[in-house]
């Protein structure tokens, strides 16, 4: 039989082991409560799919107000979503596999009945997608000054406080880097 790296160990650097090469995708659920929190149903999806496998990635996470991108996502850009995170880390986590908490901003791609002011890295319209039409975003910066990654990482970080507290706000199975 073909020998197989699937069930190995790796290590993502900073002392963050997977047990093996298996990656729950991120998925977003349309789950979260109306007002941007984890709901009991979110939770209980990651309690169900995260055994065994080597590292799992939650749905996307908007860090801004007008970042969100699809209906009832959760959301993380004020502390009072720490509680629900908390426990949505601690469902991520519960198979013992590291966990990581992916946040973003949908700039060109929002939800234009859920966001009034639509910004983004430049101000180029995007393409219709299946779940949001064509728009023409604000952009905060000189064009040409961030490329629409740098723009969407730069948010992140900037924004995602709650985020930042994931980690140390649950029972920690797997030493993560610092600052
Ligand atoms: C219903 C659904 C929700 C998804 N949500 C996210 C998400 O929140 N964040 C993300 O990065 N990718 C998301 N994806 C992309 C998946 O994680 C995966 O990368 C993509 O489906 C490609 O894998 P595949 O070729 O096996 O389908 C989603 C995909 C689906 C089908």
């Amino acid at each position: 039989m073909k020998r197989t790296t699937l069930l190995e160990s790796f290590s993502l650097g900073h002392g963050v082991m997977m047990r093996n090469r298996i990656v729950m995708a991120p998925i977003t659920t349309w789950a979260g409560n109306d007002d941007g929190t984890v709901s009991a149903e979110e939770e209980a999806y990651y309690l169900l799919r995260v055994k065994d496998v080597g590292l799992v990635i939650t749905g996307c996470t908007h860090v801004q107000q007008n970042g969100i991108g699809f209906t009832d996502e959760f959301a993380a850009y004020d502390d009072k979503f720490i509680p629900g995170l908390t426990r949505l880390a601690a469902a991520a986590k519960s198979g013992g596999a590291p966990a990581i908490h992916q946040v973003f901003h949908a700039g060109v791609k929002p939800r234009p009945d859920l966001v009034s002011d639509i910004v983004a890295a430049s101000a180029v319209p995007g393409d219709a997608g299946p779940s949001a039409p064509s728009v023409t975003p604000r952009a905060p910066f000189p064009v040409g000054s961030a490329s629409p990654f740098t723009w969407a990482v730069a948010m992140s970080i900037r924004d995602s406080v709650p985020s930042r507290k994931f980690v140390t706000h649950t029972s920690e199975p797997t030493k993560m880097p610092s600052g």
